[in-house]
């Protein structure tokens, strides 16, 4: 019978929980708080801090199943994926953590209990590896389990030293590995790390150094234990499958996409099938985590792989979007465990379903263009760079598509080469470097004794506290930390509040706060007095910019709710700021919203405004409030214990920040601006409270400034600009024809005198810019009927430009082009055209008289 992947998750996690674990929920995909990181790629990764002792775990034990993701950076496993069976870019790791609490003994021990005792699996079929300077992990193996000592085998750093990037926490490992082939008599020692039949399984990491910039290994202040156990692995092997597609987790995904393209898993070896359904749970994933498609970082990631899946799609002939129909099926399976995917669900099919449609357009063109430079190579050859640069700039194909592509057919792609193509054009200047800010320590000076900051500011806007650290920076500027503060840290889009610290004879004005870990940093300048002899203050923040910042996170809300109730269910947060001044607030939508709609956006904000409705702060836990329906946001962490504000009937978010006591509070809101600030991510703007008033007071400011210009009544004004734009118009229409009247008289005019030079006759003449220089050569040509030549400068936008027009029984004497040609070069630049007529501009003015008298010389020594 199998068993079904929602029981093994939770066979994990209660197994732990028994041995005092604390479960904790898996953190976003979207590492939103890690810069040195485009995607969460294990388990350990929100507990970076704990292993660095920059913040205090609540509990010493913990446990999880982590979305993880690989496809970039130290951690890649993009070109496996389909083409073996067990290599993802979106997976599941099983974890238990120790934060400085047990070590190897327990960790090895409850590894190999679970593994054998609960899960039976045959010992005769599990191998372990050990690094080669780690003995005591070996006798651990040897002490508290019962494997067979000759399964125990030592590698090196490459597999059993593990890191989680270039720098950051890391140490050595012991790896289980599980063998998956069908006769155990054909194991071999060797074939493990080798053959992929020795699959990994579990990883248990005894975390003991940091490795910092330098590449450097620090030795940490306590030593940790970080396991992770591949859940699809596990899935697959406990149901005595070697495949992870052939488990519950994959097998509906698969008919499905056997079901919409009519291919079945024998067409192609089912690699397509295989890539698709992996890539569109990464996709899914970091979708609901809030990542986007984008040219950039990681959004150019999530394309990349998005357009690698549609190209699969095409191999399956499919011409039109299909892939976005399969995140149903993913909510199915995995939308228990994973509510996010269920809450998200029509926003990641509309932004797959968009960037397919996209990609769809020029995908086609690309495998042609594909297809025949590849014609004319042979195996083993190179694909040029620039042509793949080309597949790249022109038909949106990622260099890991078109080398995909190449690896099939047996060639390679000169990625040096593509790479300074890349380099060449820069403004498409990527941002990975952005990614690669590290935590630093200020140098603090401690005063009290340390602990996690006490937040006063949802009930005080003054409070007693103690200072309990601070660090001076270069330009006389200070940081502190208290033991209680009512300043707000800039965190969820509410900014830092500013205000005053003072104590006798001292005074700290604070311009922001930020939190790092669970301390507050209030950051600013000392008005008077010093520091060094402070100790208990008074913290009190500026409360009136306070109730602005207030006005605008609780409108932040009703704006959310009625923008999704007016657009949609796909419409998410997508960014936020609440500042005192103004509100921003972006969203996934895909088009334009229009003037009436965000009048009635506005109208339902205001609505609830005008109900005065209560604003409710309660604290549930994470689960209650899910299931009471409360919004989270993208990538958000979120405790145990959460806060809900909720208004009710209209409104409920889990939110940290500070809000208004009902919504009469807010006053009115007026939505000042809508603008698209990526695809598929709008961004409005709005103000509330004494803003609008403001608001409304400029723009009566401009109003009557225009209406005593305009000298008419404000019901006028738009009667009145009509008109004189009309008006306007009519002029410049009648001037352009008084222009050309009196061009045409000059030139009837310049023809009338012009000199004679043998038989014919010539003008040559300067005037202001004429308008078009060909109209004029016409002009001439006709003024003088037969036997003219006319040469004529003038000034253009600060270049100077000569005309030369002949008349048509002159032109095999006299060639206009070839006249300007030389007169063009006498000014510093080129020209030419035909021989009846013909332009020339050059670059320095102060050439153009000398020029027009070169061309008369060789117009004249023509006609000799
Ligand atoms: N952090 C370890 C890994 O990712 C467990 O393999």
């Amino acid at each position: 019978m199998a068993i079904l992947s929602t029981e093994i998750r939770q066979q994990f996690i209660e197994f732990f929980k028994e041995k005092n674990h604390h479960f904790i929920r898996s953190s976003s995909v979207v590492p939103h708080e890690d810069p040195t990181l485009l995607f969460t790629n294990a388990g350990m990764n929100q507990f970076k801090p704990y292993f660095l002792d920059l913040e205090v775990p609540e509990n010493k034990r913990a446990v999880n199943s982590q979305k993880c993701i690989r496809v970039s950076g130290k951690h890649n496993d993009l070109e496996e994926v389909g083409v073996d069976d067990y290599h993802h870019t979106f997976f599941e790791m099983l974890g238990n953590w120790s934060f400085g609490d047990y070590y190897k003994n327990e960790a090895i021990a409850w590894a190999w209990e679970l593994l054998t005792k609960v899960w039976k699996l045959d010992k005769n079929r599990l191998w372990v590896t050990i690094f080669e300077d780690d003995d005591e992990s070996g006798e651990v193996w040897k002490e508290v389990t019962d494997i067979a000592p000759d399964r125990i085998l030592k590698f090196g750093h490459k597999d059993n030293f593990w890191e989680m990037g270039d720098t950051g926490p890391c140490g050595p490992c012991t790896e289980i590995h599980y063998f998956t082939g069908e006769d155990t008599s054909k194991q071999d020692a060797s074939g493990v790390n080798v053959l992929p039949e020795y699959r990994e399984i579990w990883n248990l990491v005894f975390i003991q150094y940091n490795r910092d910039e330098q590449g450097k290994l620090n030795d940490l202040n306590s030593k940790h234990v970080d396991t992770g156990a591949g859940f699809e692995r596990l899935v697959a092997i406990l149901n005595g499958k070697s495949s992870n597609y052939e488990t519950d987790l994959f097998i509906p995904l698969l008919d499905k996409i056997c079901d919409l393209t009519g291919k079945d898993l024998n067409f192609k070896e089912g690699i397509p099938h295989r890539v698709i359904s992996d890539h569109l749970r990464m996709l899914a994933f970091s979708l609901a985590d809030g990542a986007m498609p984008g040219n950039e970082g990681r959004g150019y990631v999530l394309r990349r792989v998005l357009r690698r899946a549609a190209r699969f799609g095409r191999m399956l002939e499919m011409k039109t979007p299909f892939i976005y129909k399969l995140t149903s099926i993913l909510v199915d399976i995995m939308g228990d465990a994973f509510p996010e995917l269920k809450e998200k669900q029509s926003h990641i099919e509309k932004v797959i379903q968009a960037e397919e449609s996209s990609f769809n357009e020029t995908l086609d063109r690309g495998l042609e263009i594909y297809a025949k430079l590849s014609s004319s190579l042979s195996k083993g050859d190179s694909i040029a760079g620039e042509d793949a640069f080309r597949l790249y700039d022109t038909f949106g194909f990622p260099l890991d598509l078109t080398e995909l592509l190449a690896r099939e057919d047996g060639f390679t792609v000169n990625v040096d080469e593509f790479n300074t193509c890349m380099e060449k054009q820069k403004d498409r200047a990527r941002s990975a470097g952005k990614f690669k800010l590290s935590l630093t320590e200020a140098d603090w000076t401690l005063v009290g004794e340390e602990s996690p900051t006490e937040f006063t500011g949802y009930n005080e806007s003054k409070s007693d506290a103690k200072l309990i650290k601070y660090a001076k920076s270069d330009n006389n500027e200070l940081e502190l930390v208290l033991d209680r503060t009512p300043f707000y840290a800039e965190s969820g889009g509410q900014i830092g509040d500013k205000g005053k610290i003072t104590a006798e004879n001292f005074c700290f004005s604070v311009f922001d706060v930020q939190k790092s870990g669970n301390e507050y940093i209030h950051f600013g300048r000392v008005e008077e007095g010093s520091i060094e002899k402070v100790n208990s203050v008074r913290a009190e923040i500026d409360a009136d910019r306070r109730n602005n910042i207030r006005r605008n996170h609780t409108a932040t809300h009703l704006l959310h709710q009625a923008l999704r109730e007016n657009l949609g269910e796909h419409v998410q947060q997508a960014g936020s700021l609440v500042a005192p001044d103004l509100l921003r607030f972006d969203l996934t939508h895909y088009e334009q919203i229009s003037s009436p709609q965000l009048r009635e956006i506005e109208a339902k904000v205001n609505d609830i405004i005008l109900q005065n409705m209560n604003v409710e702060t309660q604290i549930k836990s994470y689960e209650d409030a899910k299931s009471d329906g409360a919004m989270s946001l993208f990538g958000e962490k979120y405790e145990d214990s959460v806060r809900v504000i909720n208004v009710p009937g209209f409104s409920m978010e889990l939110c940290g920040g500070t809000h208004v006591k009902r919504t009469g509070d807010i006053g009115a809101l007026r939505i000042t601006s809508e603008s698209a600030i990526a695809a598929g991510v709008r961004r409005i703007t709005a103000v509330t409270g004494t803003a609008v008033h403001d608001l409304l007071n400029h723009q009566e400011g401009i109003l009557a400034e225009v209406k005593s210009a305009l000298k008419c009544a404000e019901s006028e004004i738009p009667s009145h600009l009509k008109a004189m734009l009309e008006q306007r118009k009519l002029q410049e229409k009648q001037l352009q024809q008084f222009k050309q009247s009196s061009v045409s008289s000059l030139v009837g005019q310049l023809v009338s005198n012009a000199k004679e030079v043998g038989s014919l006759k010539l003008v040559i003449h300067e005037m202001d810019d004429p308008g078009d220089l060909r109209e004029l050569g016409d002009q001439f040509r006709q003024a003088f009927k037969s036997n003219g030549v006319s040469l004529i400068g003038t000034v253009i936008k600060n270049k100077p430009m000569v005309m030369c027009a002949v008349t048509d029984d002159l032109t095999k004497i006299v060639q206009a082009g070839t006249i300007v040609k030389e007169v063009g070069a006498v000014m510093g630049g080129g020209g030419g055209g035909k021989p009846h007529i013909a332009t020339a501009g050059g670059s320095d003015v102060t050439l153009l008289t000398e020029a027009l008298s070169h061309g008369e010389k060789l117009i004249k020594n023509l006609v000799d």
